[in-house]
């Protein structure tokens, strides 16, 4: 299979988020977590035949989906599953909603790493939870847990903790040391895990993914994962979602609300993310090999700019840019006026930075990347 991933694509009038937000004459618009690439064909064949049946009603998961799943991952990520332990979900993000709001009493706290997907922040503030801030190290040039300090920043009170992994933003892979030293400690403080792996089909240069709850029995019965093909097949505006739980409990605690006031996913959804398991992998691993060129670039060029930086980049297609040295109140307008649409560092808890989503075609990206060069030099 050859995928020409430098195929230019028009996003435009197509209802986008990320494209219809700005000008798009002025602005390049590479913020929102989607990428400009096709779908793969056997994505788009499958729901192409599912549109030409033409009745759309009422629709179960497709037979033995649980068990489909539990063979991914344990092909993926050698974790092995029982089929029942896998709840089918709408998002990721409403199941991070319902993690914090039935993991949790109101008047108990939860961790969440700084910076992070919003969402996780959101979801605690939302339900009226604490949070304390897990603040991630540059260390050897990746964003890590502060594991040594997790003893002073836990509380009396902090019932769970939540994790993103691969990370976004900073794009961190956690080792397996990194994450044992994560999970002793929350065997230790009796904390819940929620962990939101929605990445963990993009991680770069051969690495492994590991589940955080796939090290270990007694890492598992405290942990809820959440995953979806959404963002690894680029199709998150037909997605689907599932948690793992081993623990009957949490399982129990991820299906309120399900088919009452959560919706269950659409038909598209299990025929795209079906097709995606059965025959996406060989788009897949090209989709990574592009990724790497793209990652590549903008790690070059963006520590070849005076006054910013990035540090590695070992999973997805967001780039997390130190601006702090710009000295620039804010940097997320600075490139928005200059002609680029990136994430504000504040969306994730760090207003000195930005997040480039680099999921395009390489002309637009390096055309991205010399207007934040010349923005830089004014
Ligand atoms: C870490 C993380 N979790 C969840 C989501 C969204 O998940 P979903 O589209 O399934 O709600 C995103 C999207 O950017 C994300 O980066």
């Amino acid at each position: 299979m050859r995928v020409d991933f430098d195929i230019p694509t028009n996003r435009l009038e197509t209802d986008s988020i990320r494209w219809d937000a700005y000008d798009s004459k002025k602005v390049l618009p590479l913020w929102v977590a989607d990428m400009d690439f096709q779908s793969p064909p056997c994505v788009i064949q499958a729901l192409s035949n599912r549109i030409q049946h033409g009745i759309f009603g009422y629709t179960h998961s497709p037979k033995q989906f649980n068990q489909i799943i539990a063979r991914y991952l344990l092909n993926q990520y050698d974790w092995s599953v029982d089929p029942d332990w896998i709840v089918i979900l709408p998002s990721v993000v409403s199941a991070l909603y319902t993690a914090v709001q039935q993991l949790t009493n109101v008047n108990e706290s939860v961790l969440i790493p700084n910076p992070v997907y919003h969402h996780l922040r959101l979801a605690c503030t939302e339900a009226g939870r604490k949070y304390h801030d897990l603040p991630l190290r540059l260390v050897d040039q990746r964003w890590v847990l502060p594991n040594k300090e997790l003893p002073y920043i836990a509380t009396q009170d902090t019932k769970l903790a939540l994790l993103c992994n691969p990370q976004n933003p900073g794009s961190t892979v956690f080792n397996k040391d990194e994450l044992m030293g994560f999970g002793d400690f929350c065997i230790k403080n009796n904390l819940w895990i929620c962990s939101d792996e929605i990445h963990a089909g993009l991680v770069l240069d051969g690495k492994k993914h590991i589940p955080i709850a796939s090290l270990s029995k007694e890492v598992s019965k405290r942990t809820v994962t959440l995953m979806s093909l959404n963002k690894t097949f680029n199709f998150p505006g037909v997605g689907l979602a599932w948690a793992v739980a081993e623990n009957p409990d949490l399982r129990n605690s991820m299906q309120t609300g399900l088919h009452q006031t959560i919706a269950e996913p659409s038909l598209f959804a299990y025929t795209a993310t079906l097709a995606a398991i059965t025959d996406g992998e060989p788009w897949r691993q090209e989709l990574l090999q592009y990724l790497q060129t793209n990652r590549d670039l903008v790690t070059s060029r963006i520590n070849h700019i005076d006054n910013l930086s990035v540090g590695k980049i070992e999973g997805s297609y967001l780039a997390w840019i130190d601006c702090t040295n710009l000295n620039h109140q804010n940097p997320h307008k600075l490139f928005l006026d200059a002609g680029v649409a990136t994430s504000p560092g504040s969306q994730f808890g760090q207003p000195n930075f930005i997040r480039l989503n680099f999921g395009t075609q390489k002309s637009k990206l390096a055309k991205a990347l010399d207007i934040i060069q010349n923005a830089c030099l004014r």
